[in-house]
């Protein structure tokens, strides 16, 4: 059969290497303007200046930004409907808000519908990747891989493991939990581009026996991942404190249970120490920053370049519903606004890579997603560099491509967003504006 040949004309960005936290330079990134991005089966295979020939599927975005779809690498599909849940903290907002939603998940047509609509949104925020949790629910699990599956997304999700500390409807036990993982796991871990991940929620939800359960099966399978939340809230960081005596902190709890390895992604960690940096760095786990959660829960202040200089790997992510925006580049803006206040510069470099190449390196998956190397996957986006007139006027006063991005980045709405596209299909399009 003759390949599936698509050429993608528009402004190439991505990055070749990290470009550190405030370098404005340019240092590891790669522009292409006017370039025609060449797809093949799904797969980059090149871009260059010309138009290429006869036997390329064309499509002329001149004037379009076009960038490796992003990565959202914590971000809970069962919470859609408490995104914006007014008035309290983390531990009362999970009670009051969460617990209650995610309760429904328990439905399997539900289960179906939310998946359904979350993984739409994701595309239509511009997000090809994710690190998702449903809900304790096995049918949430099921609903969600199927759905990201039917859209060739790149999702990495699994069973939330909770046996204590909740109510009964989100509570599972140990053997019925670790039943329903191996069955979640045999069915979707590395089926197209799904991937396991073990979930404990967080440590003050799962008893001793179910942590080390969830460490008998991350060690079970190769390639799974593993994700929870760690020091985000100083009362939840007291309680873990309470329930976990032995452990010397927090994400020592999860050290102690064999769950911290180079494909572990924590959420926040914004109440973490020396020790604990050095441990991530050790073991290879990241960060999942989540700043519009930390900011709309009141959670703190995560510290990024303390984590950088510790040689931790930092990603970027929603934390959807605490998080109030499935929209990585209100992440980013939020991200850069908290690290303004510790008199930090982050650079739109810096934001942009660990929504992409960075997130991409950190999960170990830089060889498929987060770039436009040749041979990774053409997961891709293309955006208007400006819409309203007071983002137009302010792109063409921009100077130079680091104050271009950090405008759009700025100023940008959804409305931007023109087409996404997985595994060279195009999976989202803008809908025509009504007259
Ligand atoms: N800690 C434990 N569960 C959750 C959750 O659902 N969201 C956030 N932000 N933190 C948590
Ligand atoms: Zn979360």
């Amino acid at each position: 059969m003759s390949p599936k040949r698509l050429a993608l004309r528009g402004d190439l960005v991505d990055f070749t290497a990290d470009p550190g936290l405030d370098q404005t330079t340019g240092a590891g990134v790669r522009y292409r303007p006017d370039h025609w991005l060449l797809v093949e089966n799904g797969v980059i295979v090149g871009a260059q200046l010309h138009e290429p020939g006869a036997g390329w599927a064309r499509a002329d975005h001149r004037g379009r930004l076009i960038l490796p779809g992003f990565i959202d690498t914590h971000v809970h599909s069962a919470q859609v409907d408490v995104i914006g849940s007014w008035g309290t903290q983390l531990l009362d907002w999970l009670d009051t808000h969460t617990f209650p939603a995610e309760t429904r998940m328990a439905d399997p047509a539900h289960a179906a519908a939310i998946s359904a609509l979350f993984t739409d949104a994701l595309l239509a925020h511009g997000t090809t990747a994710a690190c998702v949790y449903p809900s304790v629910h096995k049918v949430s699990v099921d609903a969600l891989f199927a759905a990201a599956q039917q859209r060739g997304m790149r999702l990495i999700g699994g069973k939330v493991l909770m046996d204590r500390n909740a109510p009964e409807a989100v509570r599972d036990d140990v053997d019925g939990a670790e039943r329903d993982c191996h069955v979640l796991i045999e069915t979707w871990h590395g089926q197209g581009r799904l991937a396991y991940a073990v979930t404990p929620r967080f440590a003050p939800t799962s008893t001793d026996a179910q942590l080390a359960m969830a460490g008998r099966l991350l060690a079970s399978t190769p390639g799974l991942y593993m994700q929870t939340h760690v020091a985000e809230n100083e009362a939840e960081v007291r309680w873990a404190a309470e329930l976990f005596p032995q452990a010397r902190s927090y994400l020592d709890v999860y050290a102690r249970f064999g769950l911290l390895n180079e494909r572990a992604v924590l959420g926040h960690g914004i109440w973490l120490d020396d020790t604990d940096r050095a441990l991530l760095r050790d073991t290879g786990a990241q960060i999942a920053f989540c700043p519009s959660s930390n900011l709309f829960l009141g959670s703190g202040l995560f510290g990024w370049s303390a984590a950088r200089d510790a040689g931790v790997n930092v990603s970027l992510a929603s934390d959807v519903g605490g998080g109030t925006s499935l929209s990585m580049r209100r992440t980013m803006l939020d991200a850069y606004k908290v690290q303004a206040l510790a008199g930090q510069k982050v650079s739109a470099f810096a934001l942009l890579h660990a929504a992409t190449r960075g997130a991409a390196h950190a999960l170990r998956l830089g060889h498929e997603i987060g770039s436009f190397d040749v041979g990774a996957t053409a997961d891709l986006c293309i955006w208007d560099w400006a819409r309203s007139p007071l983002a137009q006027r302010r792109q063409q006063v921009a100077r130079d491509l680091h104050e271009k991005l950090f405008a759009w980045i700025t100023l940008g709405d959804e409305q931007d967003l023109a087409e996404t596209w997985v595994a060279g299909e195009r999976r989202f399009e803008r809908p025509a504006a009504p007259h």
